[in-house]
């Protein structure tokens, strides 16, 4: 299982046309949790800390999201985090409520910011009964017919992601956002990911699909 899932990732990597060493990398996932205090290094948690109250309103005064159409941030990848902030700004990743967040930002602003919330501890939600198993059957064995990628061969068996190689943490994300989130993959409307790692994952899901994927991650921990 574990060897056609290489295999699996290897082609699928051949297809995209990105470096081996990406495969390689995913091969031995890193252990975030040894990881963050060193990656957290690159920006002041506590710089960060006093700065988030504006995010609050939307992410919470904890990074978990009270209204679920948001992203929690809390314990998400620094580097995936600063990436975002700085494509928020670029225009790279096009969303006019973020872009007026972070328009007034530096760079060591953005790392202090990324730095605080990838401090914090990820939420636990919960996953409902009804289409939890497809939800678990594609994230770990993808679709191969259609020529889906396991979903944990990048973003990890338990979905906390892989901080050097930028793969975000997926887990205990809410519902509402994470479909929002493959349908714009889906789409091309976000457009931010290297090498369409995403939008070729994305673009033969169904809805049915989607939203199943949505509900395991969000009870996944
Ligand atoms: C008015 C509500 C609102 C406020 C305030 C806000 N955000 Fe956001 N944030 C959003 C929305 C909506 C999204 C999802 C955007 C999308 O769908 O692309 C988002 C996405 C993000 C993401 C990407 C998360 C991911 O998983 O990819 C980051 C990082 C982020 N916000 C950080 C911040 C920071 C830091 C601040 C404060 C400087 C902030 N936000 C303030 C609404 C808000
Ligand atoms: C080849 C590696 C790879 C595979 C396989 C993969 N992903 Fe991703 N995924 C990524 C990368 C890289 C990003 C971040 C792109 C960026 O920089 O914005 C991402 C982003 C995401 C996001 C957005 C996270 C956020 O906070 O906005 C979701 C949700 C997601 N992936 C779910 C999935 C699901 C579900 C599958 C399986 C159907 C999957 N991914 C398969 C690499 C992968």
């Amino acid at each position: 299982m574990r060897k056609s899932l290489f295999v699996y990732l290897f082609c699928f990597a051949a297809m995209a046309g990105w470096q081996t060493s990406v495969a390689a990398e995913t091969a031995a996932p890193v252990d975030s949790a040894e990881l963050q205090p060193i990656l957290a290094a690159g920006g002041d948690a506590e710089a960060g800390k006093a700065a988030s109250a504006t995010c609050a309103a939307c992410h919470g005064p904890d990074g978990v999201a009270a209204i679920k159409t948001y992203p929690n941030l809390a314990g998400q990848g620094a580097p995936y985090l600063l990436k975002q902030l700085q494509e928020f700004k670029s225009g790279a990743r096009e969303n006019a409520v973020m872009l007026g967040m972070v328009a007034a930002l530096d760079d060591t602003a953005m790392a202090n910011l990324a730095a605080y919330y990838a401090s914090q501890a990820p939420a636990e939600g919960v996953s409902e009964p009804e289409n939890l198993e497809l939800g678990r059957n594609i994230y770990q064995g993808g679709i191969s017919s259609v020529g889906i990628p396991a979903c944990m061969s990048c973003h990890g068996p338990d979905g906390a992601g892989n901080d050097a190689a930028k793969f975000p943490r997926v887990n205990g994300q809410n519902a509402e956002y994470t479909v929002a989130a493959l349908q714009s993959f889906r789409s091309g409307a976000r457009a931010n990911d290297p090498g369409k790692m995403m939008r070729l994952v994305a673009h033969r899901l169904s809805d049915a699909e989607i939203a199943a994927l949505a509900n395991y991650l969000q009870g996944l921990h």
